[in-house]
């Protein structure tokens, strides 16, 4: 796989839609072509060492499950609970949205959010054919998303942020769009140290969810500065990035997965 780079940061600042194209051809293929060469592990053997339950894996659909590009398990955090509303930032191919479905019951709803058509798509298409009447899945972008204020109990998230190249944007959307004592769950790429330009302005990289990493400090941060309050944060030592390029930068700065749960005071 190239590692060239792409002009996604001129003068230090973000090439806000050169971005979006990179990481959007990105996860086209994802969705479309789950058994191809990605610097990241997908799939149901991914979902499985990250800890999701495998009966609960055998009640989604199989084939959003070929297309699982998580980095971690945090439903376990998120404690959805019947009746709840839950909105998935970057559903993808709905892994989690599906879950989120089962755990949520008739009575409850999910809200899949994503910017890339065939993603969405490809989830709209499965949750019709196996009779999910309880999911919905929009195109839109997690900074700036089409939902009301306070209309949320639960927002969750699976290596999603990090692609982000505006991180605040994100975490002040959450915070609107979850009710007073509303639950934010997440697994996410973050870093022990600052990466260097050379790393941030490697498009590849990026969309492969190491460029846009954000130091682990400045990303509780980030959540707090929003109004969120962090309850936990933990590491996800069981995520491992596959290639060359993508271990020596994990290495190097400590690039690794992390869970967080944070709560909206009520
Ligand atoms: C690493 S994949 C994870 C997908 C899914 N959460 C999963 O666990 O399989 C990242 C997803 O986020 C979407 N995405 C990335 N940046 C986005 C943005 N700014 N707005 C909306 N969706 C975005 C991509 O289209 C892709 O489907």
């Amino acid at each position: 796989m190239s590692t060239a780079t792409t002009a996604i940061r001129e003068s230090g600042l973000v090439n806000q839609e050169a971005l979006r194209q990179k990481v959007k051809d990105m996860y086209r293929r994802v969705a479309k072509e789950p058994e191809g060469d990605f610097h990241f592990a997908m799939g149901r053997p991914l979902a499985e060492e990250l800890g999701y339950p495998p009966a609960d894996l055998d009640r989604i659909p199989r084939q959003a499950l070929e297309s699982f590009a998580g980095v971690g398990h945090f439903l376990g955090l998120a404690d959805i609970r019947p009746g709840e509303t839950v909105l998935d930032l970057g559903s993808g191919s709905g892994t989690d949205s599906f879950l989120a479905a089962l755990y949520t019951g008739p009575e409850g709803h999910v809200l899949g959010l994503d910017m890339t058509d065939e993603q969405r798509d490809k989830a709209q298409r499965l949750a019709r054919d196996a009779g999910f009447t309880n999911i919905s899945f929009h195109a839109g972008y997690i900074e700036e998303t089409p939902f009301e204020d306070a209309s949320v109990d639960v927002v969750i998230s699976n290596g999603v942020i990090n692609l982000s190249a505006e991180k605040d944007r994100v975490f002040a959307e959450i915070a609107r769009v979850l009710r007073p004592g509303g639950r934010l769950a997440l697994s996410d790429i973050v870093t022990e140290s600052q990466l260097p330009e050379k790393v941030k302005c490697d498009a590849t990289l990026w969309a492969a969810c190491i460029g846009g990493a954000m130091q682990q400090d400045d990303y509780r941060g980030g959540i707090t500065a929003a109004g969120l309050r962090v309850e936990t944060a933990q590491d996800n030592p069981q995520y491992r990035f596959l290639t060359e390029a993508a271990q020596g930068a994990s290495r190097a700065y400590g690039v690794k997965s992390v869970n967080v749960l944070a709560v909206k005071p009520a």
